[in-house]
């Protein structure tokens, strides 16, 4: 690893947007707030600034990222929208948390080293006004993972990324607590049917709705091997230091419990402790507390985080594939 860098963070105001979009031009990496998570840009175009990045992350460098643009006129210049569905997709989701993985366009200024040698892109339009308009004073596409280092929850404050990825990145602009909490749901149009790689922030009803077609199945892998077909796929991911365990409806008293709903597990009043993702049931809350709660609820010592069942409806999915990451053997 290289020395340490001072990684400084800014309120999100006119200044800051300004300093995010010079640093980003110098090849730096600043963490800015989209409505998801917090992401860690770097310029897309720039080789050595996406390495840098890969190495801040400790990101294995066959997972390939996202890239964010301002608004899907910028996004064309970058893939090809070949498909009715791409179309359909961008036209009801975007600005907003869907990702769209397309052919690359031919030829496409984002590093081959962003898009991991794939013929694909994944890009997204983000509608956070912080990340709007940092886009739109740099003047380019980012790259932007997860702000956490690889492997860990994703941060969707601040704080959380500075506690992952202070002294190792450039700059951190702080919007708050982001919206949804939960990252972009990723579709694949590759021609022939599109398939859902990730379920996230947009929830498979809607985009079934749109497409007036069912969404196929990523294949399922897990296997870091086969990164090209499928990556992003690394069955253990997002991952708490505690050990996860999933459908809990009885807590030991040394575990830490992740309650949903209004009547917790059995065993609730002797656990280490307890956080609730949502006391009503809602799932668009649950999503916003998911990764907050984990990390609080990773700091009390307690020999594993128990969490109870979620219903596995709308936004519900992309809560359990995150869980079952969680929770997944490393
Ligand atoms: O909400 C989000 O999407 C956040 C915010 C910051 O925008 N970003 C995010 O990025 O979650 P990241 O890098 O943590 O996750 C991106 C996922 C990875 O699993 C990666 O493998 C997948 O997108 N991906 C990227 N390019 C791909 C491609 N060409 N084909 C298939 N999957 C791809
Ligand atoms: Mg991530």
């Amino acid at each position: 690893m290289t020395a340490p860098l001072t990684t400084r963070v800014l309120r999100a105001d006119a200044e800051a947007i300004a300093e995010a979009a010079r640093v980003l031009h110098a090849g730096g990496l600043v963490a800015f707030p989209t409505e998801t998570v917090y992401g860690l840009g770097a310029d897309a175009g720039n080789g050595e600034a996406v390495a840098r990045l890969y190495a801040a992350k400790g990101r294995p460098s066959f997972n390939p990222l996202i890239a964010h643009v301002a608004d899907p006129s910028a996004a064309r210049k970058l893939a090809e929208f070949d498909t009715a569905a791409a179309e359909r997709l961008a036209a009801a989701f975007w600005p907003g948390p869907l990702t769209l993985v397309l052919p690359k366009s031919a030829p496409c200024p984002v590093a081959d080293l962003a898009t991991a040698g794939l013929d694909s892109i994944a890009l997204r339009v983000p509608t956070h006004r912080v990340a709007q308009d940092i886009l739109r004073s740099f003047k380019g596409a980012l790259v932007a993972p997860s702000a956490n280092r690889s492997g860990h929850v994703s941060p969707t404050t601040a704080a959380h990324v500075l506690a992952d990825l202070g002294g190792r990145i450039d700059l951190i602009i702080d919007g708050g607590p982001t919206q949804l909490g939960i990252e972009s749901t990723i579709v694949a149009c590759l021609g022939g049917s599109p398939a859902l790689l990730r379920p996230g922030g947009v929830s498979r009803q809607a985009i079934e709705h749109v497409l007036q077609q069912k969404l196929r199945e990523a294949p399922k892998t897990g296997a870091a091997t086969d990164a090209p077909r499928a990556p992003g796929m690394l069955a253990s991911h997002y991952a708490p230091r505690t050990p996860l365990r999933l459908d809990v409806r009885r807590v030991e008293p040394d575990e830490a419990l992740l309650a949903f709903g209004p009547t917790l597990a059995e065993g609730a009043e002797r656990a280490a402790k307890v956080l609730n993702l949502s006391v009503l049931s809602d799932l668009g809350q649950a999503a916003a507390n998911l990764f907050s709660h984990l990390r609080a609820l990773d700091t009390a010592g307690a020999s594993a985080i128990a969490a109870m069942p979620i219903p596995h409806e709308g936004l519900g999915e992309a809560i359990n594939d995150r869980l079952r990451r969680a929770a997944a053997p490393r």
